[in-house]
């Protein structure tokens, strides 16, 4: 027979009014601790919509430069900027050249931004190459890995001398923190700091990012980014960054990687950020669309539950919009 139990264990008595739970929250979601995404787009007269990512566009530098403002007024931590050029190359020309649409743009933002937050720049080349590819490729088809360094190298020099302050490396090339590094200190920038992107999967959850970078992309990256399947392998990509001077790491995507995420952030003695992407924003927008799901709930729960695994700061497509929640 069952006996209930007189307990004064009861857990509800810390959930019984707003205040209460305001009070016990074990983490927090702060504008300065979210980063807002930016698509800036090389000749184009009007922001561009991205069908696939609703409220989010493809600015020109004016309307960037806005989103910029609204960021910053909101108090959001930083802004992660993405070029997307009009001119495509196989060794993605446009990325190192001054000024290409990233490198321009990123002057916008530090001349709208002022002290007001962080402007972070994308180094990679995937948005600029005919191909699609992270990296370069060689005589066979494959991507080669050193001759990208290569390439990461001077991009680095240009987005620290275009005015980036943070650089985002989210190609996944083997040695791609340290030669990055080596090309800012060369180039007379250790304020520079990287952003490493440690564990990036392959993912399907980046399909509108690249309808948003017009990627040319046919197969897939799985040859650099992670196989879904593994967590260990996770800890050696983090560990080698670290190694190579990374200034922080970052886990992508978020949802379907918190464990990643807490593993990484258990170990690392730097801050550690996770990239809600694309696909995570577009299935909350469409559900919502439909009327299935709250995205203003959801908004903050997912952000919530990225940060309680771990990441102090989050990368979404919401910041400024979640920031301006936050702060009415
Ligand atoms: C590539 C890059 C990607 C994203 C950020 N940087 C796409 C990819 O790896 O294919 C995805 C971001 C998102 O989906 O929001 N350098």
């Amino acid at each position: 027979m069952y006996v209930q139990q007189e307990s004064s264990d009861r857990p509800r008595r810390l959930r019984s009014t707003p205040a209460v739970r305001r009070l016990m929250a074990e983490v927090r979601v702060h504008p300065a601790s979210l980063v807002q995404p930016l698509f800036v787009a090389e000749s184009i007269e009007h922001p561009d919509p991205i069908p696939s990512m609703p409220g989010v566009v493809r600015h020109t530098l004016e309307s960037g430069a806005a989103a910029v403002r609204r960021a910053a007024d909101a108090g959001v931590g930083g802004v992660m900027l993405f070029g997307v050029p009009e001119h495509l190359d196989s060794q993605g020309s446009g990325a190192d050249d001054p000024d290409g649409i990233l490198n321009r743009a990123i002057g916008m933002a530090v001349d709208a931004a002022g002290d007001d937050l962080v402007v972070m720049a994308d180094t990679c080349l995937d948005a600029f190459t005919d191909h699609g590819h992270c990296g370069v490729l060689s005589a066979d088809g494959s991507v080669d890995n050193d001759a990208t360094l290569r390439r990461y190298a001077d991009i680095a020099a240009a987005q620290a001398l275009a005015g980036a302050e943070v650089l985002g490396l989210s190609g996944m090339m083997d040695g791609q923190v340290a030669a990055v590094r080596a090309a800012l200190d060369g180039a007379g920038r250790p304020d520079v700091a990287i952003l490493a992107y440690a564990a990036k999967y392959a993912s399907a959850w980046y399909g509108p990012f690249r309808e948003a970078v017009s990627s040319q992309l046919s197969g897939d990256r799985r040859t650099y980014q992670m196989d879904p399947a593994n967590r260990r392998e996770a800890m050696r990509e983090a560990g080698l960054d670290l190694a190579e001077g990374a200034d922080i790491l970052m886990v992508k995507p978020a949802l379907g990687y918190l464990d990643v995420l807490a593993d990484v952030a258990a170990s690392a003695d730097l801050p550690v950020w996770a990239y809600q992407v694309s696909g995570e924003y577009a299935a909350i927008e469409a559900a919502a669309a439909n009327g299935w799901l709250d995205r203003d709930a959801l908004m903050l729960e997912t952000v919530l539950g990225i940060r309680r695994a771990g990441a102090s700061a989050v990368l979404t497509y919401w910041a400024t919009e979640l920031a301006e929640r936050l702060s009415t």
